[in-house]
């Protein structure tokens, strides 16, 4: 049994090396059919009897099998399973076709981190083994995976007089570098591509997939940042060893913003906003090519190592090819999310930690917040600033990805080699430097602040600082068409938007009229951007027992299951899609159910199967339908 708390696997003693897919994907009956061969690494001498465990409410079935000829310690094993997917399996999602852009064809797609490639095949579902893999994969509409594609051409559909949604196609994909379970990936639907600007002298290529409809504004959102930073990020860290880094542009449902699977990062359509306001995500995801897929956190209790390095080198990538000032912009707007979390888990203060002990079953899932990513970015920022600055943190940051590239580590190997970069390269100031920061806190410390307050440039804050300030003061006032009009917004971008909507959420709710008048005035009641939708409903939901609240819960619900109607439109003037990207669709149900239980509880029953599995396992935790209790998990 290995150390991994959410993992049954006895990676410990033997590890997948390579796996070998041969997959048939069916979209009438919902199921990957098909065959997996492992090569397995002996590391001790243990086996076990070929048996399938008691189902466990979230880590699944263990499945021991026999090792019949005497396995030696260093010495490997080759294994074949013949399986299929059942239609609970958590990690897919099947649409139909009305549930796609295109509508005329439907759409796979997966989900494996946290703990949710168990659910696709058989696997050692654990961030420390890494594996090379190798698939073929035959389907009647175009599939991707996370690895590179092979043939047919990578282009797109086959050319061959052969019909998309009818004639079947085998597609053989190759990853030839290690990579956890979590980064197993595959999506199918009438996918295309676009490729996009590569710099000269680099063995990698960059592209866009994305259904038909949206691949040309897929490529106008990301062709100006995509290869830029990936660029960018090479010259911080070492170059790019995947190959292709794709987007793939997902449907609606996708309960994420983006997710870094190797080869191929998948993102949400929200992203689409056609003003490229939303590609810091992007930039984070491309971040991960290094923190997280080259250099792994061990296991769920250590995920604070990708997505913390992750923030935090994103946002260095902000300082570099913009503003110093990004750069602490992104920063305040992470310390609003992260004090939003912290308050949620105030009655689970072992989530508020860095460092997560999880017990033996616990769902990492339960823990996803922004937590990881902001406390852990900001003690990054703490680090550099305590140690003299990026002159003396760049380097290191090197060695750390150098040191660390292709394994899986913990957070007290992160330490000890931090420790060791300064003593050996560094000065007694260095380590006197790291000696002075309080550890403990940091990594263990519970409550709703930081260990040490953190003080960011107030520039881009300033002027959404102001205009919140103004609302906030004509609060009584009656002739608001005299105080505000759109132009207050000209010189905001989208994010200093958002900034001023969580700014008006520091204070009392505004009354009816003035929430009505600030959707209309700067249609947020009507914005496509989803990022300044979520706020102004937030705002808008303030005080849950108000007029306002009862009002826009009715419309937050329609906009959160597609189904609001843009007035002025026509009957068919229906349209939106789902808001499955957790970020966006958990804070609204959440808000509906405080203002009006019945209205959440009765949105999220009719329009259930919209969202990913994932989705809505969080969203019953939410609404209170199944419970998050440790013990239950366990006991079950
Ligand atoms: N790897 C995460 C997404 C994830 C984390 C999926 C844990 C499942 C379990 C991804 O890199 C991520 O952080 N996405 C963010 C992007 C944002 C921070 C820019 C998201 O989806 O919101
Ligand atoms: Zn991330």
């Amino acid at each position: 049994m290995g150390v991994n708390p959410s993992s049954q696997s006895n990676y410990i003693s033997i590890a997948i090396r390579h796996l070998s897919l041969e997959w048939s994907l069916d979209f009438l009956i919902r199921t990957i059919c098909g065959t997996a061969v492992y090569e397995l690494e002996v590391k001790g001498n243990e086996v076990a009897e070929f048996s399938l465990g008691a189902k466990h409410p979230v880590m699944g079935s263990a499945l021991h099998i026999p090792i019949l000829h005497p396995a030696i310690k260093g010495g490997s094993v080759k294994l074949a399973i013949k399986y299929e997917t059942t239609t609970d399996c958590m990690a897919l999602q099947w649409l139909d076709k009305e549930q796609t852009q295109g509508g005329k064809f439907p759409f796979l797609f997966s989900q494996c981190q946290p703990i949710y490639a168990r659910s696709l095949v058989p696997i050692q579902d654990t961030p420390s083994v890494k594996f090379t893999y190798d698939a073929r994969v035959t389907a009647v509409l175009p599939v991707l995976m996370s690895a590179i594609l092979i043939s047919p051409a990578s282009t797109g559909p086959p050319h061959d007089g052969r019909k998309i949604g009818r004639d079947k196609v085998t597609y053989v994909f190759r990853q030839s570098v290690p990579i956890p379970s979590y980064l197993l990936a595959i999506a199918s639907g009438n996918l295309r591509y676009r490729p996009l600007p590569v710099p000269k002298g680099k063995d990698w290529t960059s592209g866009v997939w994305a259904e038909e409809e949206l691949v040309d504004a897929a490529e106008w959102e990301f062709k100006e940042d995509t290869t830029k930073f990936l660029e960018a990020e090479e010259k911080i860290t070492v170059p790019y060893r995947f190959g292709v880094y794709d987007l793939l542009v997902l449907p609606p449902s996708f309960p994420y913003g983006g997710m870094e699977n190797a080869c191929v990062t998948f993102v949400t359509p929200t992203l689409l906003t056609g003003d490229r306001a939303l590609v810091d995500v992007v930039v984070h995801e491309i971040t991960h090519s290094w923190f997280g897929n080259g250099v792994t956190h061990a296991n769920a209790c250590h995920f604070w190592l990708n997505e913390g390095w992750t923030t935090y080198i994103e946002r260095l990538l902000q300082q570099i090819l913009r503003t110093p000032a990004h750069r602490d912009f992104s920063f305040l707007i992470g310390s609003k999310m992260l004090y939003d979390d912290l308050k949620l888990y105030e009655s689970r203060p072992a989530y508020q930690r860095l460092e997560i002990a999880f017990e033996h079953g616990e769902n990492p899932d339960d823990a996803y917040s922004s937590v990881p990513y902001e406390k852990g970015a900001n003690f990054l920022f703490h680090i550099e600033h305590t140690l003299g600055g990026l002159d003396v943190f760049l380097p290191y940051i090197k060695n750390y990805v150098q040191t660390f590239m292709g394994k899986s580590i913990t957070t007290q190997e992160w330490k000890d080699h931090l420790y060791a970069y300064y003593r050996e390269h560094g000065t007694r100031d260095n380590v006197e430097a790291l000696d002075s920061l309080d550890w403990d806190a940091w990594l263990h410390g519970e409550g709703l602040t930081l260990p040490v307050p953190i003080e960011y440039d107030m520039t881009l804050a300033c002027q959404s600082n102001v205009l919140a300030d103004r609302w906030d003061k004509a609060r009584t006032s009656i002739n608001l068409q005299e105080l505000f009009d759109a132009s207050d917004l000209q010189k905001l971008d989208a994010n200093q938007v958002v900034v001023f909507l969580e700014r008006l959420q520091s204070y009392a709710a505004l009354p009816k009229s003035h929430i009505n008048f600030l959707g209309s005035t700067y249609s947020f009641a009507t914005t496509p951007n989803a990022e300044i939708r979520l706020r102004f409903y937030q705002v808008a939901l303030l005080d849950p027992q108000s007029d306002a609240a009862r009002e826009y819960a009715v419309d937050a619900a329609a906009w959160v299951v597609g189904q609001e109607t843009t007035k002025g439109e026509s009957e068919e003037g229906r349209k939106g899609v789902v808001k499955g990207r957790m970020k966006f669709c958990r804070p609204i149900f959440r808000a509906l159910y405080a203002v009006d239980a019945k209205l959440a509880l009765g949105t999220y029953r009719r329009h259930k199967l919209a969202f990913h599995p994932i989705a809505r396992n969080l969203i019953e935790k939410d609404l209170g339908l199944i419970s998050t209790d440790v013990i239950a998990n366990i006991a079950n």
